[in-house]
């Protein structure tokens, strides 16, 4: 059978911006820019987005594109099958990052349902009714369990259809939805008394703030544009590898890089009002502050129950959007070698993520543990491999195949290879070494330094 291609252009540059947006956009990012000095940290963001971030997405697309094959069968199919391996880490990573992402796509399907149905059905619960104890009951234990089953189902739903019925149509969807939902909460919040407070909180250039934290600011930065781009996972080689035409893989790369800094100022501008209006401290990061702090922001305001429908509508959309990818790279693979249909494989691999995730459905400590591996260590080290591979073993052939495509951007090719080769693996292999001390300091297994 043929292997599966993107019916457009669009289609492809919407998918990528399905998976790059997610609860990254949504809550990490308004926090990292809050904290890190405001509108400074957004120029040092946008720096790491454009210096690295896309650079890093262009060497994976690279990839993909020229060998039209799973994140695994591409390095074979490009002559050096020795790195394999880099796809096998990938791969492995996005398997085991699904396991837990869908866990807290459990938790949002149920405050979503809860929003609407928590006053009518009792045992769902009222998110905005006693939101420390409704996070309590839906993060961790059977109930977590179930709603991770469901939001497995909806993930194998849409990657069963195939890469232009399911995931081409759904993101085709899903995307506009997120950008016209968050767009509509951002409108509303700044009718609150108070938003300016929040406008100031997030936005206010703190010069002071940025300066003297640059050691901090600058790893902060590189690795928000890195997760956020959902570069390391074999995403975007899979997503690259269904391109059929030679578009000009640099502006798809930066439409992508865009529209995913877009939703990420869009969601700081729904957020922060929202919590300053209500007096609700914007200070806990993390998933505690989704999913309790918003909803006693959102509990106060006349039609809350609405408001948290639409808010938690569109990070379980946004959410999905990146699931999907994340089960497409590990489909992608299996029906590219064995002779299984579609269905069958996204089925049989979601049952097995499924069970891998129970441990993170019925205990957070777990969640956090995947997590910490995952974004800490095989993120970086899948993509440092990627990027040494497509710097200087492909080499000549990468500088080929980016400016395919392209018209009169002579000079942009080579500063893109030149860039790959030193700046970016250097930041991603700081990056790296980075999260591995982190790993170690929070184990406990050695002192912070
Ligand atoms: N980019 C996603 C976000 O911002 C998170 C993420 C990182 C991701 N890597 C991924 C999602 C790989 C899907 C696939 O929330």
């Amino acid at each position: 059978m043929a292997r599966e291609k993107w019916a457009s252009r669009l289609g492809f540059v919407l998918a990528s911006v399905g998976s790059a947006v997610g609860l990254g956009n949504i809550w990490r990012f308004p926090f990292q820019t809050a904290t890190n000095g405001g509108a400074a940290f957004l120029v040092v963001y946008l720096v790491a987005v454009v210096g690295i971030g896309i650079a890093a997405l262009l060497a994976e697309f690279v990839v993909g594109r020229r060998a039209n094959l799973n994140v695994i069968g591409a390095f074979e199919e490009l002559g050096h099958p020795n790195w394999q391996i880099a796809g096998a880490i990938g791969l492995f990573g996005g398997f085991w990052v699904l396991s837990y992402y869908s866990v807290i796509g459990g938790w949002v399907i149920r405050y979503t349902l809860g929003s609407v149905f928590g006053g009518v059905v009792p045992w769902m619960g009222d998110p905005l009714a006693n939101p420390v104890e409704f996070f309590g009951v839906a993060s961790a234990g059977p109930d977590a369990v179930a709603f991770h089953a469901a939001f497995m189902v909806l993930t194998i739903g849409i990657v069963a259809f195939g890469v232009e019925g399911g995931i081409e149509k759904a993101t085709k969807v899903m995307v506009p939805s997120i950008a016209v939902m968050l767009a509509g909460l951002a409108v509303f919040a700044s009718t609150l008394p108070g938003a300016g407070a929040g406008y100031a909180y997030f936005l206010s250039p703190d010069l002071g703030a940025l300066l003297g934290n640059l050691g901090n600011v600058i790893p902060a930065a590189v690795g928000q544009a890195m997760f956020s781009l959902s570069l390391g996972f074999g995403v975007m080689i899979t997503y690259a590898s269904y391109i059929g035409d030679d578009d000009n893989l640099g502006t798809d790369g930066l439409s992508i890089a865009f529209f995913n800094t877009l939703i990420g100022v869009l969601a700081g501008l729904v957020v922060f009002p929202l919590l300053f209006a209500q007096n609700v401290s914007p200070e806990t990061a993390g998933p505690g502050a989704v999913f309790v702090s918003v909803p006693t922001a959102l509990a106060e305001l006349p039609a809350g129950s609405i408001l948290g429908l639409v808010f938690f509508g569109v990070v379980l959309i946004a959410a999905l959007s990146s699931a999907i990818s994340l089960l497409e790279v590990v489909t992608s693979y299996l029906i590219d070698n064995y002779a299984i249909s579609r269905p069958q494989a996204a089925t049989g691999l979601g049952l097995v993520i499924f069970v891998l995730g129970i441990p993170s459905a019925l205990d957070t400590a777990w969640l956090g543990w995947f997590d910490g591996i995952a974004v800490n260590v095989v993120l970086p080290l899948s993509l440092l491999l990627v990027v040494v591979y497509v710097g200087w073993v492909l080499a000549g052939d990468a500088l080929d195949e980016v400016q395919r495509g392209t018209s009169g951007a002579a000079l942009l090719g080579p500063l893109w290879l030149w860039t790959v080769r030193t700046v970016v693996l250097v930041a991603i292999l700081g990056t790296l070494l980075l999260g591995i001390r982190k790993l170690l300091v929070n184990g406990g297994l050695i002192p912070p330094f």
